[in-house]
């Protein structure tokens, strides 16, 4: 999608600067659109490098392709962040005395101003009034919070944290085509514990899980995000109001939690890498070479989760219609082949969907990007998607829209 970043003059612009890393993260194409006096706080420079775009602030340049409007035509989302007061009286009095005010003028896509001035100006009676007119024109508002102030203020003024812009800008954009359903999505990679202090692991950040659980909410439904061992910082870009956060870490606390939660379920995306196997014993001290060399571990099986979810609602024990999504890490390079394996899987688990993507030291685990192939009825080639993890979660989500 092409978003357009508003930038304008005020100290919160350098949380901006956050913002359009989150954005372009998430696969968008952003323009940031600076005013001469959001200059003076963030340079060019760092919005040019972190959009990828030039970044101008006249009207008088790039004059040939009509800059000064086809910014704002062709913009999906219009966020301006911080908006200061000066801002959003010239938006509510329709001035165009600068980029930002013709592409606010020639925009006909959704707008989000998120607020950031002293706690003064914001309840004086011309903000407020300006701000109802706004709002009444069907402009979206984000903030201000309630907090710390240039200053050493405090009082509501604070322009809110990148990830709740983007989270809201994320909303904004979705379809609401999930509106009314319950997802659960596992995310993250269990740890099965050999002793108080090692663990059998792997290496799934809880990324593309997290990005299923954004989307989701995003588009309308009430998530559940079964998290094994996924980082506050991957967490942080997961909040909405209608998110829950589960915690769990070993892969029988996951398959508990998952059986509790599934049978409210509509749609159960199983992006969480599960181990197969345990120590069959948990040493309740740290093992130590004193007390002799460790040379192997013994295993017990643990259960496949997503098959049982599958299994319980044949059996009856899930809402109608409840569609559940596997994935398939594969290391396999040749994609027929990695292709045939995820037909087995799909029929093996008796689930409606398996996403596969290809693993190796560089691809799929930890990075932001990802590549799935999705395997559907029959076999076929439901949907493939290949960049961010958000826009791969876009694809899944399409997917699971288009089977119900
Ligand atoms: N899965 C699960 N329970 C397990 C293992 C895996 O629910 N004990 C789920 C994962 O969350 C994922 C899917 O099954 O959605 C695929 O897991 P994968 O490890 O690729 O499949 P396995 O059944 O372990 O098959 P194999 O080891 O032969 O690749």
């Amino acid at each position: 999608m092409n978003i357009v970043v508003g930038v304008t003059g005020g100290i919160a612009a350098y949380k901006t600067v956050h913002l359009v890393r989150l954005l372009t993260k998430s696969g968008h194409e952003v323009t940031v659109v600076p005013t001469e006096d959001a200059l003076r706080f963030v340079g060019t420079p760092t919005w040019e490098a972190l959009s990828r775009h030039p970044v101008t602030t006249s009207v008088h340049d790039d004059v040939a392709r009509v800059r000064h409007v086809a910014l704002g035509q062709n913009a999906d989302l219009v966020i301006v962040a911080p908006a200061t007061a000066n801002t959003i009286a010239k938006i509510t009095a329709g001035i165009a005395d600068d980029l930002l005010g013709t592409t606010l003028l020639a925009t006909e896509a959704p707008v989000l101003l998120a607020p950031a001035m002293h706690a003064e100006m914001w309840r004086n009676a011309a903000t407020q009034a300006n701000i109802a007119t706004l709002v009444a024109r069907g402009i979206h508002l984000i903030g201000p919070a309630d907090g710390e102030l240039a200053g050493g203020d405090s009082g509501p003024g604070r322009m809110v944290e990148p990830e709740q812009i983007a989270e809201a800008a994320h909303a904004l954009l979705a379809p609401q085509d999930l509106a009314g359903l319950r997802v659960v999505v596992s995310a993250g990679g269990t740890r099965e514990p050999i002793d108080p202090v090692r663990f059998l692991g792997n290496r799934s950040s809880g990324r593309q899980g997290a990005a299923l659980a954004s989307e989701a909410a995003a588009r309308g439904a009430a998530v559940t995000l079964v998290a094994a061992h996924v980082s506050a910082d991957v967490l942080a870009e997961t909040r909405h109001p209608s998110l829950v956060v589960e915690p769990v870490g070993t892969a029988a606390e996951l398959a508990d939690v998952m059986k509790r939660v599934a049978v409210e379920a509509d749609v159960i995306v199983m992006a969480a890498a599960v181990a197969d196997y345990r120590p069959a014993e948990v040493a309740a001290q740290k093992l130590t070479k004193e007390a002799g060399p460790l040379t192997r571990i013994d295993l017990v099986e643990n259960g496949d989760v997503v098959a049982a979810l599958a299994a319980a609602r044949s059996a009856g024990s899930a809402p109608a219609g409840q569609t559940i999504v596997a994935f398939a890490a594969e290391t396999l390079p040749d994609p027929a082949e990695r292709l045939e394996r995820a037909r087995r899987k799909r029929e093996r688990k008796g689930v409606d969907l398996l996403a596969v993507n290809l693993v190796d030291a560089e691809r799929g685990f930890e990075s932001a990007e990802n590549a799935v192939e999705v395997v559907g009825e029959g076999g076929a080639v439901v949907a493939s998607a290949a960049g961010s993890k958000r826009e791969v979660a876009q694809a899944i989500l399409d997917a699971v829209a288009a089977v119900r």
